[in-house]
């Protein structure tokens, strides 16, 4: 059975993922950090959308150690994975000069080093099934370089440079391995965007407008999908134009 993990998937794109994916009738494991009741909400919609089995996995990505023991966790009680991803994700906005040291290594640890972590613990059991998808949730912001957003625009720059490399070690057993680049989607991470930045960015996007979840979620499910089998090591925009 197609077992998927599903980093930060208790809100926004994660949530829309799983709902997507339970849809395709994957099983699924879906890692979340401190919001247990809004995850055990996306459990029961992803039970009800089709998903034979759906398993909460609460860990901080950002430690290592809970991260492996999440995955193995997640091999035992719902057998090899063969499908991840990485979704969770912070942001801060602030002025590279004033970012805390703290602050930059928080971001990393989350978005780049979380993401490490789990590729880690996932790929050995892809090779030896012969068989895996991973999806990176990296950012427009990677390729645009987000204004004030040093710590997370490279955190995400990070992701596309971990995709490719982990693309190449595992295509000959046929393992695919991609990235997402979303623009601005409408989720928690974008409800505070002061109204001055809200209409610059609304601007800047050739389509004119914010993306939902639901629409970068049906990118992961076509990379997930068999239909995507001769794609790997690339990185698709979802973004209304906003970079091209
Ligand atoms: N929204 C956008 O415009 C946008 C654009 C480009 C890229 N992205 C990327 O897309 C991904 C999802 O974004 P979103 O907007 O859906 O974010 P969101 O609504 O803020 O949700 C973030 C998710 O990540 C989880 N999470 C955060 N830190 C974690 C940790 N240390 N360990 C495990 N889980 C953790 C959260 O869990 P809890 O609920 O438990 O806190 C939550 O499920 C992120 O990587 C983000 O950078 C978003």
């Amino acid at each position: 059975m197609a077992h998927c993990v599903i980093t930060g998937g208790s809100r926004g794109i994660g949530k829309a993922t799983a709902l997507a994916l339970a849809a395709g009738g994957w099983s699924l494991t879906i890692n979340y950090h401190n919001n247990t009741a809004a995850a055990e909400a996306v459990c029961a919609a992803a039970l009800d959308a089709g998903a034979p089995q759906v398993r909460l996995a609460a860990a901080d990505i950002s430690d290592p150690e809970q991260a492996a023991t999440m995955i193995k966790e997640a091999e035992k009680a719902q057998g090899p994975i063969s499908g991840l991803v990485c979704n969770a994700g912070i942001i801060r906005t602030q002025f590279t000069a004033l970012t805390s040291p703290d602050d930059w290594r928080k971001i990393h640890a989350t978005n780049l080093d979380g993401s490490f972590y789990v590729t880690k613990a996932v790929i050995r059991g892809m090779v030896r099934q012969r068989a895996g998808r991973i999806v990176y949730i990296s950012s427009d912001a990677a390729l645009l370089g987000d204004l004030m957003r040093a710590a997370y625009s490279s955190s995400k720059a990070g992701l596309l440079g971990l995709m490719r490399a982990v693309s190449r070690e595992v295509a000959s057993a046929g393992v695919t391995v991609n990235a997402i680049t979303p623009g601005i989607i409408t989720t928690d991470m974008t409800a505070d965007i002061p109204e001055t930045r809200r209409q610059k960015q609304l601007a800047a996007i050739p389509l004119g407008r914010f993306g939902e979840p639901g629409e970068v979620a049906a990118a992961v499910s076509f990379l997930m999908s068999d239909a995507a089998s001769f794609i790997t090591g690339q990185t698709l925009s979802v973004n209304g134009g906003l970079y091209m």
